[in-house]
């Protein structure tokens, strides 16, 4: 007999796609990221990052940096290091960073993320923040990267190589890894209590049996899926940190399925947006934030009485969401603090569904580059 030797299947280890696989290792990735940077007395060790309590006092601005999914990323990190680390932080893609005029100097700390760590516009921020004396901080997955090489500081996720064009496993590693750093420099700072900090270093420990958890919706969540390939538009909608995650399931769903996708502040939806909503009109409602739960059903019942199919993601506490939502995508409790590293997973898992449905190329979708490395 003859022996069909394909490497490509080989390396995809029995997953159709390494989209999928890679999805699937973010119980270990983030398992992987967090334990070596934790000791059992809830002591963050980060080898290669030097700021002291002195550097951190003296920053009065922090700016993050990145572009696609690390962007997405980055906007945990600014909740978090504002919230705790009681300092103004500006996220902004690099291409508008570094056309933008932006006022950086010696106090100031710029954190870029970037998975390959060769994306050319994160790299040219960073060396614009490096030329007027700020000091670098850079997040990436990848040893030896020109940013890791130049940034004053390093932080790596070790996420292993990421294959698929679509980000899933960088994402929530640099989630992880964005929080470690923040935790760590609001207890350097000492801008945070010992009790806050200890509760959100056990939730952070739970993550990875919680994403477990949640890859066991597959199949149901395919079942939403199908509810939705033949989708022309879709929204995506939420509040606070939701909002920022809405963004990432957005561009997921769009990179890979082809279907238009726009992700929306919910509040900020009567504003124009709602205006397309029409009969049938998909709407992705993230509702994970304990704060502004209320406010979210209130939005999703303003799109519900438009005619919007609804399909909301919740904490599974809130189960009454259902009464509002035509499916509902349920995740662990966490605080809402943390929320993203959980609620992103059923958002891939979707995007991934609808676009394997529609007999997409998941892993090579088209115009689309794993690393841009030109302007
Ligand atoms: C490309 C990739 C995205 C990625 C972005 C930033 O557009 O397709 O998945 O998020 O670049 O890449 P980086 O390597 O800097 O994280």
């Amino acid at each position: 007999y003859t022996v069909n030797w394909d490497v490509e299947a080989a390396e995809k280890g029995g997953y159709d796609h390494f989209m999928l696989k890679e999805i699937y290792e973010q119980p270990k990735a983030v398992k992987d990221t967090l334990s070596p940077r934790l000791n059992r007395h809830n002591e963050i060790k980060l080898d290669d990052i030097s700021l002291t309590k002195e550097d951190l006092e003296r920053f009065n601005q922090v700016y993050i940096i990145a572009c696609g999914t690390a962007y997405h990323a980055g906007l945990l990190g600014k909740s978090l290091i504002q919230k705790y680390v009681n300092v103004p932080v500006i996220a902004e893609v690099g291409s508008e960073f570094r056309y933008n005029d932006p006022f950086i100097d010696e106090k100031s700390l710029m954190i870029v993320v970037s998975q390959s760590g060769e994306t050319a516009d994160t790299l040219a921020a960073l060396r614009m923040a490096k030329e007027r004396g700020a000091r670098t901080l850079a997040v990436t997955n990848v040893v030896g990267s020109t940013i890791s090489r130049e940034a004053d500081d390093v932080f790596y996720t070790w996420a292993g190589p990421e294959i698929a064009v679509a980000s899933t496993k960088a994402y929530t590693t640099q989630l992880v890894s964005l929080a470690l750093i923040a935790l760590d420099m609001a207890n350097k700072k000492g801008t945070i209590s010992k009790e806050k900090f200890n509760e959100l270093i056990e939730e952070l420990r739970a993550t990875p049996a919680q994403i477990e958890e949640i890859l066991k919706m597959d199949e149901s969540i395919k079942d939403v899926a199908k509810v939705i390939t033949k989708a022309e538009h879709i929204f995506y909608i939420g509040r606070g940190i939701d909002y920022d995650v809405a963004r990432e399931g957005s561009l997921k769903l769009k990179e890979i399925s082809y279907i238009h996708s726009e992700a929306m502040a919910a509040g900020e939806l009567k504003h124009g947006t709602i205006a397309l909503i029409e009969d049938g009109t998909p709407v992705i409602a993230l509702a994970t934030q304990d704060r502004l739960y209320d406010k979210t059903v209130s939005n999703i019942k303003e799109v519900n009485a438009r005619g919007a199919k609804i399909i909301s993601l919740a904490k599974a506490k809130n189960t009454e969401i259902s009464k509002s939502s035509d499916h509902v995508m349920y995740i662990p409790d966490i605080s809402d603090d943390l929320s993203p590293i959980l609620s992103v997973v059923p958002l891939q898992i979707l995007a991934y569904h609808v676009a394997t449905l529609r007999g997409a190329d998941v892993d090579k979708p088209r115009n689309l580059a794993k690393s841009v490395t030109v302007e």
